[in-house]
C-alpha cells in the first residue's frame, strides 16, 4: 500500500462534566486526508480547503502529530499529506484533533500497523500542543479509539473505552470562532471543594449511565457547575438553547469542547429533530449565522476511504 484516504471524525470533548477526560466521536462532520509515500524524505503537507492553515510540518497539528510518529521510526521515511478539513477550526468539534489523529492513523495503516492506537494517541497529542498549547487526549482519544472514551491519565496514558446506549445527537455551530487557548485561559484556576465534589458525582453518573444505558441518569450526569459558567459568557444564546432544548426533551447537553458549538444528547431521533428546529430558531432570532447537524456516535473512530 502506498497511499490511504481516511476519514477522521468530529468530536464532543468533555461532555459536560468531565473536562479534559471525556469525549465521543461523532458520524458528522468528518474531515478527509490523503497520506502517499515519498522517495523525498521528510513532511509536505497541502489543504484543498479555503482555511488559511499553516502547511510548515511542526506549525501544522497534523504535522507536528505525524512529526512525531516518524521520529520513531528506525529508517527515515518521506510522506505527502493532503488535507480537506469539513470541520471548521475553531468549533469545539475538535478540528485539531482530527487533523492530529488522521494524519497519524493513516500513516500507521501505511506502516503495517506497527503502532498501537494508544502510540497514536501519545503522537496526536503534539497536535493539540500545537493548537492550544495544551496537550489533552478527550478529542484524539475518541477521534482514534471511536465511541465514548474516559482519559483516566494522560501520563501515563490510560484511555478506557465506555460502552453506550444508542444516541441521537444535535450540535448547533454558531458561526463565531473560540480559542481553545483563550478559553483555557479564563478558567480559575482552583476549584471549590463542594463543587468539586458534584463534578466528580456527576463524571462518575455519567459513567456509569453510559454502562448501564440509563438515559435518566445520564441525562442527570450532564452538569457542569465548574467549567460551563465561565465559558458560556462566550457563547451568545447558551442559555436559552440548553433550557428550551432539555424541555423538549433532549436529556442534556452544553458546551461542545471548548465551544462555540452546543450539544444536546437524545434518546430518540425525533426529539433530536425538535431540538434542532431550537437552536436554529435560537440563532435566527439572534442574528448570528450558524450551522446544525443532527447524527449519532461514531463507534469506529478514523476510517478508511481507499
Ligand atoms: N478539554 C478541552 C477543553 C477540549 O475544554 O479545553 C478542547 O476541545
Amino acid at each position: 500500500m502506498n497511499k490511504i484516504k481516511i476519514a477522521a471524525p468530529a468530536t464532543i470533548a468533555n461532555l459536560v462534566c468531565g473536562f479534559d477526560v471525556l469525549g465521543l466521536a461523532l458520524n458528522e462532520p468528518q474531515d478527509i486526508m490523503e497520506l502517499a509515500f515519498s522517495d523525498v524524505p521528510g513532511l509536505r503537507i497541502s489543504h484543498t480547503d479555503g482555511y488559511s492553515l499553516p502547511v510548515a510540518p511542526e506549525k501544522n497539528v497534523a504535522g507536528a502529530a505525524l512529526l512525531a510518529l516518524m521520529e520513531e521510526l528506525s529508517d527515515p521515511v518521506g510522506f505527502d499529506l493532503t488535507i480537506t478539513k469539513c470541520i471548521k477550526p475553531g468549533s469545539g468539534l475538535g478540528s485539531s484533533a482530527a487533523s492530529s489523529a488522521g494524519a497519524v492513523v493513516a500513516a500507521n495503516i501505511l506502516l503495517d500497523n506497527r503502532f498501537s492506537k494508544t502510540d497514536l494517541v501519545r503522537f496526536a497529542m503534539n497536535g493539540e500542543k500545537v493548537a492550544s498549547g495544551v496537550k489533552h487526549a478527550d478529542n484524539i482519544a475518541p477521534c482514534i479509539f471511536g465511541g465514548v472514551t474516559l482519559i483516566r491519565s494522560i501520563l501515563p496514558l490510560d484511555i478506557v473505552q465506555l460502552n453506550a446506549p444508542q444516541l441521537y445527537v444535535t450540535v448547533v455551530h454558531p458561526q463565531i470562532e473560540v480559542k481553545t487557548s483563550d478559553a483555557r485561559q479564563i478558567l480559575r484556576k482552583e476549584v471549590q471543594l463542594k463543587s468539586a465534589i458534584k463534578q466528580w458525582g456527576n463524571i462518575a453518573g455519567l459513567v456509569a449511565g453510559f454502562m448501564k444505558a440509563d438515559y435518566a441518569l445520564i441525562g442527570r450526569s450532564l452538569e457542569d457547575v465548574i467549567i460551563e459558567p465561565v465559558r458560556s459568557i462566550l457563547i451568545p444564546g447558551f442559555a436559552e438553547v440548553k433550557q428550551r432544548c432539555t424541555e423538549a426533551g433532549a436529556l442534556g447537553g452544553g458546551i461542545s469542547g471548548s465551544g462555540p458549538s452546543i450539544f444536546m444528547l437524545n434518546e430518540n431521533k425525533e426529539t433530536a429533530y425538535v431540538v434542532e428546529t431550537i437552536m436554529k430558531d435560537v440563532y435566527e432570532n439572534l442574528g448570528i449565522d450558524y450551522k446544525t447537524y443532527v447524527t449519532t456516535v461514531n463507534n469506529h473512530g478514523v476510517s478508511i476511504i481507499s
